[in-house]
């Protein structure tokens, strides 16, 4: 089954940028910034790095990023993705990014944007995998700094597919930001929103992310299962849902392996993703074999995960499709 996972063509649509950021790089782009990092060795970083939460995983998170401080910094950040993503047949990721996480310590929007855009066309060109931008609005930030983002954003608009919603879901529910993903829609981006799992209030999150905002995908949303009527909308509106199986597994009590499989039953368009990979250490396809070890999956479930991905990215139907002939031209070769 490695090697099946191995050389299935895959879509990522739940990745976090700068969760992409392995210590190695910390070190080299510290060095170029004339930056002292807290640890002395790569091991040691590692090693330091421990949570149990969202809330306490978040705590490191943004530490990490104040190494990323010019446009040739963000490049090299998705440069090195995009380079790994690739050499495990990702065809395609949707790639979020945090601005705010970077204005906020006076890194200008340009920047980051520039360097996150010229990655994604070198890449394409270099390792033939393809990818576009959703920006991702930080909710423990107030909804005033978001829809001035969003507003600072529109330059640029033609470099980013949609928008999302991320970090500290407590006490920040969807609805806090019904403005400004109104404003979003009307300006032509996609929505997408957060909904970690096993939050306070969980539920009640996806039911605003479906009633109030009216989003056209759900990252994470485990807990739709929790609710009946939740399932039957998300189904109705054929939303997919975007579940991140090791990244549950250090911020909940383990994977939802178990979610994955009553997903799949009922027929929701379920995925699998890395969210932020070095952190937990797995990329897209350790997030496969996961899941695949736990459930015992089958070739077809495999392709299934990612024919739903393929479905539900951002593209025109006839790049979708033309992946989707990739995908299944793999599973006939390799039955
Ligand atoms: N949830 C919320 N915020 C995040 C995450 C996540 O999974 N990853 C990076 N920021
Ligand atoms: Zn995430």
């Amino acid at each position: 089954m490695d090697e099946f996972i191995a050389g299935l063509p895959k879509c990522e649509l739940h990745l976090h940028i700068e969760g992409t950021l392995e210590p190695e790089l910390s070190f080299e782009l510290a060095k170029r910034n004339g930056l002292t990092l807290p640890h002395r060795t790569v091991e040691e970083a590692r090693a330091a790095f421990t949570f149990d939460s969202l809330t306490t995983f978040l705590v490191g998170y943004y530490e990490g990023m104040n190494v990323l401080l010019k446009e040739p910094d963000f490049y090299d950040l998705a440069m090195a993705y995009l380079a790994k993503a690739a050499a495990q047949n990702v065809r395609y990721a949707e790639i979020f990014f945090d601005p705010q996480a970077h204005t906020s310590r006076g890194v200008p929007f340009d920047v980051v944007i520039r360097g996150l855009r010229r990655a994604v066309l070198d890449a394409e060109r270099l390792h033939g995998v393809r990818a576009q931008l959703i920006m991702c609005f930080l909710r423990d930030f107030s909804a005033g700094y978001a829809m001035a983002t969003l507003l600072e954003s529109l330059p640029y608009r033609e470099w980013i597919v949609g928008v999302g919603l991320d970090s500290d879901e407590r006490g920040n529910p969807p609805a806090k930001f019904e403005k400004v993903f109104a404003r979003a829609r009307e300006e032509g981006y996609l929505l997408t929103m957060h909904c970690d799992v096993d939050q306070e209030d969980s539920t009640e999150h996806i039911r605003q992310v479906l009633q109030v905002i009216g989003v056209d995908r759900i990252d994470h949303g485990v807990n739709a299962l929790d609710d009946p009527a939740l399932v039957e909308e998300i189904k109705r509106r054929g939303l997919g849902l975007t579940v991140c199986p090791v990244s549950n597994g250090f911020v909940t009590d383990g994977s939802k392996a178990d979610a994955i499989r009553r997903m799949l039953d009922l027929d929701l368009r379920v995925t699998i993703n890395s969210d932020d990979p070095a952190y937990f250490r797995a990329y897209v396809a350790e997030n496969l074999q996961l899941v695949s070890d736990e459930l015992g999956l089958s070739r077809e479930d495999l392709v299934r995960l990612e024919r739903n991905a393929f479905e539900i990215a951002w593209l025109p139907r006839a790049v979708k499709d033309a992946f989707l002939t990739e995908l299944d031209t793999y599973a006939r070769s390799s039955r």
